[in-house]
């Protein structure tokens, strides 16, 4: 009997091997393709996953660009992905072929926060009618309640009003300045999608900076990566129960925040801000089963502004603190440039920023030099397709990587090191950069990158206007390395802010 199990279990054994190899075979063949591109050799069931460093992509990815050129694949357990490196193969992808490319992957994780057909947010968004449809609506929304028009702009100036008052209160003290840029860039967010406001000392904001950062962490994990590539796993409970946590509970905080909201909104009283024109859409879509507009996928769209517009903006800002401790020569000519174009009397405006070039090209650089989005979001692509020669099937998972166009050794002078120069020609007026891209580039482009721009410019201008910079006496000086989640933040630094 004992033998029997045994040679029972032996064949069992065996055939579920077999089945593996080919199942495995059937979801790789397309790698024998003319013309696919090249990348390292996947191990049955987990393709590449364990050849990566998830905690390091962007260096992972630059060692395998030099090993297999600019359009690379990889195997992730059974999801094929091609990386796309350099200016002129992501050009192509991106904006030539941008109707090919411009899918994004299905995260089956997500379904846990409520994705589904007509409820998808923004970000990751099937390219698609539901995803133009919203699109569009967040473009012409965000327009509506004060992009590019004055009011945004004095609503941004006096949060940097008040983010300069909390500065101040350390009275040159050494602290850690990220906490206070994620309060002031989360009160941009939400007064245009809830209109209204959170006192610095407010739990709910220091719970929800708490959050974001856990958000970000979560997001590149392996674990992560292993049940989005073998989704049957989040079918077990106890594993379904420890996906994202931190974005769960991000989730059940921004249903408080709306639910508070949402009580105040008056269909025949003009909207508020974008929740309200969005429960007016709603509204109108009443029995149209079409429609992206319904309850779920608010929550979607608002959690997709609320993390993409909130982190980006505040750790760009961190980035541009620690690189003026840094390097205080760069520091001086801003300030000096602050003096000579808007003095100390009044606050900086969006219309000086055109007679600031050395400003404009120190937050550029700091941009380029931060490259807080390596690789954008995953993109997909929606049918067969061509870039630099490789063909790359439908359904392949595309990472753009980034970082390869702005740390590009034959296209920046200095591609490792921060150097406004990079911004300006020999008469000192700022140029752009075709290589500068940290809002990616094609349809699915960053849609805050007039608000993000507005933030950076009025924030910055501002604090340098009021303070000077320095690394506390004693300290080390910070490192330029970053810290490698799904963003890219610069390692904890402390800072002395001395009110001029
Ligand atoms: C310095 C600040 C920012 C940077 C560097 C940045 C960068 C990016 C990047 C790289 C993408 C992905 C593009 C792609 O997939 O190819 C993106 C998408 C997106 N960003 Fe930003 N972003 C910033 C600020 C903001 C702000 C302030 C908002 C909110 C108003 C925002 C909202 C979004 C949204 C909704 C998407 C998804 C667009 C889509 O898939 O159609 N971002 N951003």
């Amino acid at each position: 009997m004992a033998l029997l199990t045994g040679d029972v279990l032996f064949s069992v054994a065996v055939a579920v091997v077999i089945f593996l190899l080919v199942f495995d075979l059937m979801h790789r063949r397309q790698r024998w393709a003319a013309r696919y591109p090249p990348g390292p050799v996947p191990v049955p069931g987990f393709g590449n996953l364990l050849q990566l460093d998830f905690e390091d992509m962007t260096h992972c990815f630059y060692k395998l660009r030099h090993r297999f050129g600019d359009v690379f694949s990889l195997q992730f357990a059974w999801t094929p992905v091609v990386v796309v490196n350099g200016l002129a193969a992501v050009r192509e992808a991106l904006v030539n072929r941008s109707e090919d490319t411009s899918d994004r992957p299905t995260v089956p994780s997500f379904a846990l926060l409520g994705f589904g057909p007509k409820a998808q947010g923004i970000l990751a968004a099937r390219y698609g009618p539901i995803w133009r449809e919203q699109r569009r609506f967040c473009v012409s929304t965000l327009r509506n309640f004060g992009l590019g028009k004055k009011s945004l702009e004095q609503w941004v100036t006096e949060e940097a009003a008040c983010l300069c008052a909390a500065f101040a209160n350390h009275d040159g003290q050494p602290f850690c300045p990220n906490i206070l840029l994620k309060k002031a860039t989360c009160n941009v967010i939400a007064s245009l999608i809830y209109a209204c406001r959170f006192e610095y000392d407010d739990p709910m904001v220091i719970r929800l900076a708490e959050l974001l950062d856990d958000g970000l962490k979560e997001d590149m994990n392996l674990k992560l990566q292993i049940v989005n590539s073998i989704p049957l796993l989040l079918r077990i409970p106890w594993v379904a129960a420890k996906v994202l946590p931190a974005q769960k509970s991000i989730f059940a905080l921004n249903n408080e925040l709306l639910a508070e909201h949402n009580t105040g909104w008056a269909p025949d009283q003009p909207p508020r801000d974008l929740t309200d024109a969005f429960l007016t859409e709603m509204h109108k879509a009443q029995g149209n089963s079409e429609s992206s507009f319904n309850d779920q996928n608010l929550r979607l769209v608002v959690y997709d502004l609320l993390t993409a517009g909130l982190m980006t903006s505040s750790i760009t800002l961190s980035w541009a603190l620690l690189l003026m401790i840094l390097h205080p020569d760069v520091q001086r000519r801003v300030q000096e440039e602050i003096d000579e174009v808007i003095g100390q009397e009044r606050r900086p405006e969006m219309a000086d920023q055109a007679r600031m070039p050395f400003t404009n090209a120190v937050i550029h650089e700091v941009q380029r030099f931060a490259d807080i989005a390596p690789r954008t979001f995953p993109h997909m692509t929606s049918r067969d397709t061509e870039v630099q020669g490789f063909l790359i099937p439908k359904g392949t998972t595309l990472f753009i990587n980034l970082s390869s166009v702005l740390k590009d050794e034959t296209l920046w002078e200095k591609p490792l090191h921060f150097y406004p120069g990079h911004f300006l020609d020999n008469e000192g007026r700022f140029v752009k950069r075709e290589a500068f891209m940290p809002f990616s580039a094609g349809p699915r482009t960053c849609l805050g990158e007039p608000l993000a721009r507005m933030e950076l410019f009025l924030f910055f201008t501002c604090l340098l206007q009021r303070f000077s910079f320095s690394v506390p006496e004693g300290q080390p000086r910070p490192s330029e390395r970053g810290v490698m989640s799904f963003l890219v933040s610069p390692s904890p630094y402390q800072l002395c802010a001395v009110a001029h």
